[in-house]
Protein backbone atom coordinates (compact mmCIF):
# COMPACT_ATOMS: atom_id res chain seq x y z
CA UNK A 1 0.00 0.00 0.00
CA UNK A 2 1.57 3.30 -1.06
CA UNK A 3 0.96 6.06 1.52
CA UNK A 4 1.33 9.97 1.14
CA UNK A 5 1.50 11.88 4.59
CA UNK A 6 0.76 15.61 5.07
CA UNK A 7 1.91 17.68 7.92
CA UNK A 8 2.50 21.04 9.39
CA UNK A 9 4.63 20.49 12.19
CA UNK A 10 7.19 18.70 14.17
CA UNK A 11 6.22 15.98 12.13
CA UNK A 12 6.74 13.37 15.41
CA UNK A 13 4.16 11.46 14.13
CA UNK A 14 5.18 11.19 10.80
CA UNK A 15 8.71 9.92 12.12
CA UNK A 16 6.64 7.39 14.05
CA UNK A 17 5.31 5.92 11.01
CA UNK A 18 8.53 6.46 8.88
CA UNK A 19 9.98 4.03 11.80
CA UNK A 20 7.22 1.56 11.33
CA UNK A 21 7.21 1.74 7.30
CA UNK A 22 10.85 0.74 7.81
CA UNK A 23 10.21 -2.06 9.44
CA UNK A 24 10.66 -5.31 7.27
CA UNK A 25 7.52 -6.61 6.47
CA UNK A 26 5.37 -3.85 7.28
CA UNK A 27 2.75 -3.80 4.62
CA UNK A 28 2.77 0.08 3.71
CA UNK A 29 5.74 2.42 2.10
CA UNK A 30 5.66 6.23 2.26
CA UNK A 31 5.66 7.57 -0.84
CA UNK A 32 5.88 11.32 -0.67
CA UNK A 33 5.48 13.39 1.99
CA UNK A 34 3.79 17.01 1.95
CA UNK A 35 3.20 20.28 3.54
CA UNK A 36 1.45 23.59 3.29
CA UNK A 37 4.42 25.29 4.71
CA UNK A 38 8.06 24.86 5.28
CA UNK A 39 7.26 22.39 8.19
CA UNK A 40 10.70 21.25 9.89
CA UNK A 41 8.97 17.51 10.02
CA UNK A 42 10.18 17.32 6.47
CA UNK A 43 13.71 16.84 7.16
CA UNK A 44 12.41 13.19 8.68
CA UNK A 45 11.18 12.41 5.15
CA UNK A 46 13.89 13.33 3.66
CA UNK A 47 16.19 11.50 6.23
CA UNK A 48 14.72 8.26 4.90
CA UNK A 49 15.23 9.11 1.34
CA UNK A 50 11.67 10.41 0.71
CA UNK A 51 10.05 12.95 -2.09
CA UNK A 52 8.76 15.77 -0.17
CA UNK A 53 6.86 18.95 -1.25
CA UNK A 54 5.31 21.99 0.12
CA UNK A 55 1.86 23.65 -1.15
CA UNK A 56 2.32 27.10 0.85
CA UNK A 57 -1.00 28.06 2.23
CA UNK A 58 -0.14 31.45 2.34
CA UNK A 59 1.00 31.63 -1.36
CA UNK A 60 -2.47 30.90 -2.77
CA UNK A 61 -5.56 33.93 -2.81
CA UNK A 62 -7.88 31.85 -1.06
CA UNK A 63 -8.51 28.70 0.42
CA UNK A 64 -10.33 26.41 -2.37
CA UNK A 65 -7.11 27.59 -4.55
CA UNK A 66 -4.85 26.45 -2.02
CA UNK A 67 -6.72 23.04 -2.20
CA UNK A 68 -7.10 22.79 -6.03
CA UNK A 69 -2.87 22.90 -5.95
CA UNK A 70 -3.03 20.76 -3.04
CA UNK A 71 -4.88 17.85 -4.68
CA UNK A 72 -2.81 18.17 -7.97
CA UNK A 73 0.07 17.50 -6.05
CA UNK A 74 -1.33 14.60 -4.23
CA UNK A 75 -2.67 12.93 -7.39
CA UNK A 76 0.50 13.09 -9.19
CA UNK A 77 1.92 11.08 -6.30
CA UNK A 78 -1.18 8.68 -6.41
CA UNK A 79 -0.76 7.01 -3.46
CA UNK A 80 -3.80 4.34 -1.87
CA UNK A 81 -3.19 6.47 0.80
CA UNK A 82 -3.33 9.78 2.35
CA UNK A 83 -2.74 10.61 5.95
CA UNK A 84 -3.14 13.81 7.77
CA UNK A 85 -0.52 13.91 10.58
CA UNK A 86 -0.20 17.11 12.27
CA UNK A 87 -1.40 19.00 9.07
CA UNK A 88 -2.90 22.19 10.83
CA UNK A 89 -5.82 22.97 8.11
CA UNK A 90 -8.88 22.42 6.92
CA UNK A 91 -9.29 20.62 3.70
CA UNK A 92 -11.65 21.91 1.11
CA UNK A 93 -14.50 19.75 0.03
CA UNK A 94 -13.33 19.33 -3.26
CA UNK A 95 -10.78 17.68 -2.11
CA UNK A 96 -11.94 15.76 0.58
CA UNK A 97 -14.75 14.09 -1.52
CA UNK A 98 -11.96 13.25 -4.38
CA UNK A 99 -9.86 11.38 -2.04
CA UNK A 100 -11.86 10.13 0.94
CA UNK A 101 -12.21 7.54 2.32
CA UNK A 102 -9.02 7.00 1.54
CA UNK A 103 -7.63 10.01 3.59
CA UNK A 104 -7.45 9.81 7.34
CA UNK A 105 -6.59 12.23 10.00
CA UNK A 106 -5.05 11.71 13.44
CA UNK A 107 -6.34 13.92 16.70
CA UNK A 108 -5.32 13.85 20.15
CA UNK A 109 -8.57 14.12 21.63
CA UNK A 110 -11.44 11.44 22.53
CA UNK A 111 -13.72 12.53 19.16
CA UNK A 112 -16.01 13.41 19.40
CA UNK A 113 -14.74 15.27 22.20
CA UNK A 114 -13.11 18.43 21.68
CA UNK A 115 -12.52 18.66 17.64
CA UNK A 116 -10.54 21.18 15.58
CA UNK A 117 -7.02 22.53 16.26
CA UNK A 118 -7.05 22.51 19.99
CA UNK A 119 -7.80 19.35 20.95
CA UNK A 120 -5.24 19.26 23.47
CA UNK A 121 -5.84 22.78 25.23
CA UNK A 122 -9.84 22.77 24.70
CA UNK A 123 -9.70 19.18 27.18
CA UNK A 124 -7.34 21.37 29.80
CA UNK A 125 -9.49 23.85 29.99
CA UNK A 126 -12.74 21.66 30.13
CA UNK A 127 -11.06 20.26 33.42
CA UNK A 128 -11.52 16.58 32.35
CA UNK A 129 -9.45 13.61 34.15
CA UNK A 130 -9.59 11.97 31.00
CA UNK A 131 -9.24 12.75 27.15
CA UNK A 132 -7.68 10.84 24.51
CA UNK A 133 -6.04 10.17 20.73
CA UNK A 134 -8.31 9.23 17.54
CA UNK A 135 -7.67 8.39 14.04
CA UNK A 136 -10.83 8.93 12.11
CA UNK A 137 -11.48 9.53 8.00
CA UNK A 138 -12.02 13.12 6.79
CA UNK A 139 -15.27 14.15 5.81
CA UNK A 140 -15.72 17.90 5.14
CA UNK A 141 -16.86 18.49 9.05
CA UNK A 142 -13.92 19.13 11.42
CA UNK A 143 -12.71 15.97 12.56
CA UNK A 144 -16.51 14.71 12.41
CA UNK A 145 -15.63 11.93 10.29
CA UNK A 146 -15.95 8.17 11.48
CA UNK A 147 -13.80 7.42 13.47
CA UNK A 148 -11.48 3.93 13.02
CA UNK A 149 -9.53 3.64 16.33
CA UNK A 150 -9.42 5.56 19.48
CA UNK A 151 -8.23 5.06 23.17
CA UNK A 152 -8.62 7.01 26.52
CA UNK A 153 -5.25 8.91 27.76
CA UNK A 154 -5.41 10.04 31.26
CA UNK A 155 -5.25 14.08 32.04
CA UNK A 156 -2.75 14.04 35.41
CA UNK A 157 -3.38 16.79 37.80
CA UNK A 158 -0.25 19.42 37.02
CA UNK A 159 -0.81 18.57 33.13
CA UNK A 160 -0.19 21.56 30.96
CA UNK A 161 -0.78 21.40 27.18
CA UNK A 162 2.59 20.06 26.54
CA UNK A 163 2.86 17.26 28.97
CA UNK A 164 -0.96 16.39 27.71
CA UNK A 165 0.52 16.62 24.34
CA UNK A 166 3.29 14.94 24.60
CA UNK A 167 1.16 12.00 26.82
CA UNK A 168 -1.24 11.60 23.62
CA UNK A 169 1.44 11.73 20.81
CA UNK A 170 2.57 8.10 21.43
CA UNK A 171 -0.80 6.70 22.02
CA UNK A 172 -1.87 8.91 18.52
CA UNK A 173 1.22 7.18 16.74
CA UNK A 174 0.28 3.87 17.60
CA UNK A 175 -3.37 3.81 16.91
CA UNK A 176 -1.98 5.49 13.06
CA UNK A 177 0.59 2.59 12.82
CA UNK A 178 -1.82 0.30 13.60
CA UNK A 179 -4.79 1.31 11.54
CA UNK A 180 -2.14 1.93 8.58
CA UNK A 181 -0.90 -1.49 8.86
CA UNK A 182 -4.83 -2.49 8.50
CA UNK A 183 -5.81 -0.49 5.79
CA UNK A 184 -2.60 -2.22 4.19
CA UNK A 185 -3.31 -5.96 4.99
CA UNK A 186 -7.05 -5.67 4.37
CA UNK A 187 -8.46 -6.46 7.78
CA UNK A 188 -9.73 -2.50 7.86
CA UNK A 189 -12.30 -1.75 4.46
CA UNK A 190 -12.18 1.89 4.85
CA UNK A 191 -14.99 2.12 2.38
CA UNK A 192 -17.45 0.38 5.26
CA UNK A 193 -14.99 0.99 8.28
CA UNK A 194 -17.39 -1.14 10.77
CA UNK A 195 -15.16 -0.60 13.71
C1 LIG B 1 -0.53 15.77 16.60
O1 LIG B 1 -0.96 15.48 17.92
C2 LIG B 1 -1.70 15.93 15.69
O2 LIG B 1 -2.76 15.06 15.93
C3 LIG B 1 -2.12 17.33 16.03
O3 LIG B 1 -0.92 18.06 16.15
C4 LIG B 1 0.09 17.15 16.54
C5 LIG B 1 1.16 17.20 15.49
O4 LIG B 1 2.31 16.77 16.06
N1 LIG B 1 -2.96 17.87 14.98
P1 LIG B 1 3.56 16.36 15.12
O5 LIG B 1 3.67 17.44 14.04
O6 LIG B 1 3.24 15.02 14.56
O7 LIG B 1 4.72 16.35 16.08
Amino acid sequence: LSVAVLISGTGSNLRALLDAAAEPGFPARIVAVGADRDAEGLAHATHFGIPTFTVPFRAFATREEWGEALAGRLREVGADLVVLSGLMRLLPAPLVDEFAPRLINTHPAFLPEFPGAHGVRDALAAGVDETGASVIIVDSGVDSGPILAQERVPVLPGDDEETLHDRIKPVERRLLIDVVRRVADGSLDLESPAR
